[in-house]
This record gives structure tokens, C-alpha cells and sequence, in this order.
């Protein structure tokens, strides 16, 4: 009775190199066009999220190496909606220097701090405006480049409610949404890049991207960036990291004489339970 399971594993086992082979030739080799780069929200979602200290905001590029042709920028807001009277924040994400050539997806973060719940304990709405730009370029002929494209705006609203679940980026990106085109995200269509022959002229990016004039934006994938325990820990201490740099970190941190062990572990181990919810990052 059990061997038909296992012969269907053996089976699959059988189709793998073959699968991994088919995918390594088609990653080496050039890009083909049309090609899509998307950013996606990672994190927050539409959700409803404990209070914490430090609260990751994380977008996720998609076909990251094509990404600085479009010479990706962000421009953030968040605010309460209800049940708070609070400022705004403007969380700052440069991406001049991020290294798109790293892994795929590439990952990029940033944080506010102290997002509570009303003061009187219920539910706060939260509004997450991203504002994301895009450049685009055509070939005006004899070499000459026409630069386009600009901002499109986005927005996400979640909650912030004592005794909900802590920010995970695992937990956020492990099940595939009943809709995934619900995700926030933009997908690009390119039909090609150029070469830029005065880098200056586009924030030193050096290759520029073609929309494709019939169907710029398409639907893309958002569904596919699934958060590892490795990439959501390492995101995690990298944004503590920064906040403990801060003149008056928001959080506990390590001595500058911390124990041995790295900057992942080292910093996991001395956050206390002031960050506990976001800690949760690490261990789901
Ligand atoms: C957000 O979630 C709520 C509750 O699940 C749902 O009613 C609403 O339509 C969602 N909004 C978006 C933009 O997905
Ligand atoms: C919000 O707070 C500011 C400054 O504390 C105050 O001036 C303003 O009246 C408050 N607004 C509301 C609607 O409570
Ligand atoms: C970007 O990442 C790749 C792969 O990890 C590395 O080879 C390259 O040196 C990095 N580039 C810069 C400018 O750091
Ligand atoms: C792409 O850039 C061109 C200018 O080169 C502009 O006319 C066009 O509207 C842009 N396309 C999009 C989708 O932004
Ligand atoms: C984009 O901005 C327009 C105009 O301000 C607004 O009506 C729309 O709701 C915004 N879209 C999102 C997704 O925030
Ligand atoms: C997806 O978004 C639509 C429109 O905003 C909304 O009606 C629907 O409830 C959302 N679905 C989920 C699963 O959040
Ligand atoms: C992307 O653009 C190309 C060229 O304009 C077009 O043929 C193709 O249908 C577009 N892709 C999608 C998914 O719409």
C-alpha cells in the first residue's frame, strides 16, 4: 500500500537534475525580451499586526539584475488612519547604493518605529503609501536617448492591535494568497535596454530600460518571493543593525564589546524582550 507513494517520489526524484539543468540554461542565458521586472510588497500586507518597536516595511525586486535600468526609487508615507492622532512617517529607502547583481530576489528594507495600537488599546488603521518611480528611455536615433517614465502611486492600509500576530515576513509570504494580484506591486514589461552614454544622466545607472509601448505594466508574479528563515533573520538583524546605530536606539543593543558569534547571532541573542515581537522574525 505504501510503495505507490513512494514509487511517484522516486519518480520525481528521477525528473530532478533534469528540471535543475533546464532551469541553470535558461538563467545563463542572455535576457530575452520581452522581459518583466517587478517590486513587490513584501511587508506589511493587509493585515492585522501586534505593536512593535521596530516594524519592517520590505519590498522584494523580481529579475533584480534588469532592475537598475529602470533607476528604481521609492517614496514612502505611513500614518494612521483611525483611532490614533499621530504624525506621519516618511521612512527614507535609497536604493543608490544597492547591489542588484546579488541574489534574485533582491531585498530591500527599511523601518518605523514605535507603531502602536490606539492609546486606549484598540485597533489603530494604518495607511502605507509607496510611491514607487520607474525611468524609461527611448532611441531617439543617431544615439541620442529620450528619458520617461516617473512615479505611480500604491497603497496598502493594515492594523495594529495588541495580542496579534508580530511582523513576520515568513509567515506573511508562506501561503500563497487566495488573490495574489491583491499583493501591492508593479511588474514592467521591457522590450529592451539601452546603453546610457553619460551615466550622469541617469543617476550613474548605466543601461536604461524600454517599456513596451502596447502594455508597460502587466500583471507579474507577486505570489512568487517566498521569505526563507535565513533571508527574514538576516533582514531582521540588518535593521536592527541600522536602529542601533541610531543616537537613541529604539531597541536594546549589544555592546560595542558584544560576545563573539556574528552579527546575526550576536544580535538575536541580546535583543530583549523589548523587541520581542519583532524578534519573532527569526524563529518562524
Ligand atoms: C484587506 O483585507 C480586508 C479584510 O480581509 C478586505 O475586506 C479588503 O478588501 C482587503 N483590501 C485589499 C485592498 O485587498
Ligand atoms: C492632534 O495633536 C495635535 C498636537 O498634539 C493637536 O494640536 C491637535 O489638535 C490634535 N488633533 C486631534 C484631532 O485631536
Ligand atoms: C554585488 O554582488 C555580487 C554577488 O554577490 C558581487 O560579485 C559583486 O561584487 C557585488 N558588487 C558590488 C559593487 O558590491
Ligand atoms: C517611456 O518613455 C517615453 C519617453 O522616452 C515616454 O514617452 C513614455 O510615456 C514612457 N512610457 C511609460 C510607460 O512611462
Ligand atoms: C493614487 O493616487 C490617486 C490620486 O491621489 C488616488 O486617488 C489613488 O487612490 C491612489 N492609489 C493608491 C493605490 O493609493
Ligand atoms: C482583493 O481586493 C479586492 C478589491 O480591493 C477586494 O474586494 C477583495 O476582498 C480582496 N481579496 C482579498 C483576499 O483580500
Ligand atoms: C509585453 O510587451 C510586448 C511588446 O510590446 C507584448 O508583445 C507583450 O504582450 C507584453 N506582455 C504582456 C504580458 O502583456
Amino acid at each position: 500500500m505504501n510503495s505507490r507513494p513512494t514509487m511517484v517520489s522516486f519518480s520525481l526524484l528521477a525528473l530532478l537534475p533534469v528540471a535543475l539543468l533546464w532551469a541553470v540554461v535558461v538563467q545563463a542565458g542572455a535576457t530575452t525580451f520581452p522581459a518583466t521586472v517587478e517590486v513587490d510588497l513584501i511587508f506589511p500586507r493587509n493585515d492585522t499586526y501586534a505593536p512593535s518597536a521596530l516594524f519592517p516595511i520590505v519590498f522584494a525586486f523580481q529579475n533584480a539584475a534588469l532592475a537598475p535600468s529602470l533607476d528604481p526609487g521609492f517614496d514612502l508615507t505611513l500614518w494612521a488612519v483611525s483611532g490614533l492622532n499621530t504624525t506621519g512617517y516618511s521612512p527614507a529607502l535609497d536604493l543608490a547604493a544597492t547591489n542588484f547583481s546579488g541574489s534574485d530576489p533582491t531585498y530591500v528594507y527599511t523601518y518605523v518605529t514605535h507603531l502602536n495600537a490606539a492609546d486606549d488599546g484598540t485597533a489603530a488603521s494604518y495607511r502605507l503609501a509607496w510611491d514607487f518611480s520607474a525611468g524609461n528611455c527611448s532611441d531617439q536615433g543617431g544615439g541620442a536617448l529620450k528619458f520617461g517614465g516617473g512615479f505611480r502611486n500604491n497603497s496598502i492600509e493594515f492594523t495594529i492591535q495588541s495580542g496579534a500576530q508580530a511582523p513576520d515576513l515568513v509567515a506573511a509570504t508562506a501561503s500563497a494568497a487566495a488573490s495574489c494580484s491583491n499583493i501591492s506591486h508593479f511588474a514592467f514589461n521591457l522590450t529592451d535596454t539601452l546603453n546610457v552614454a553619460l551615466p550622469a544622466q541617469y543617476d550613474s545607472r548605466n543601461t536604461c530600460a524600454v517599456f513596451s509601448d502596447v502594455q508597460p505594466l502587466v500583471a507579474g508574479n507577486p505570489c512568487a518571493v517566498q521569505v526563507g528563515t535565513a533571508t527574514a533573520s538576516s533582514i531582521s538583524a540588518a535593521l536592527t543593525a541600522t536602529a542601533c546605530a541610531a543616537v537613541s536606539p529604539v531597541v536594546s543593543c549589544p555592546s560595542t564589546n558584544a560576545a563573539p558569534g556574528g552579527q546575526d547571532t550576536g544580535y538575536t541573542v541580546v535583543l530583549g524582550g523589548i523587541v520581542a515581537a519583532f524578534v519573532a522574525m527569526h524563529h518562524l
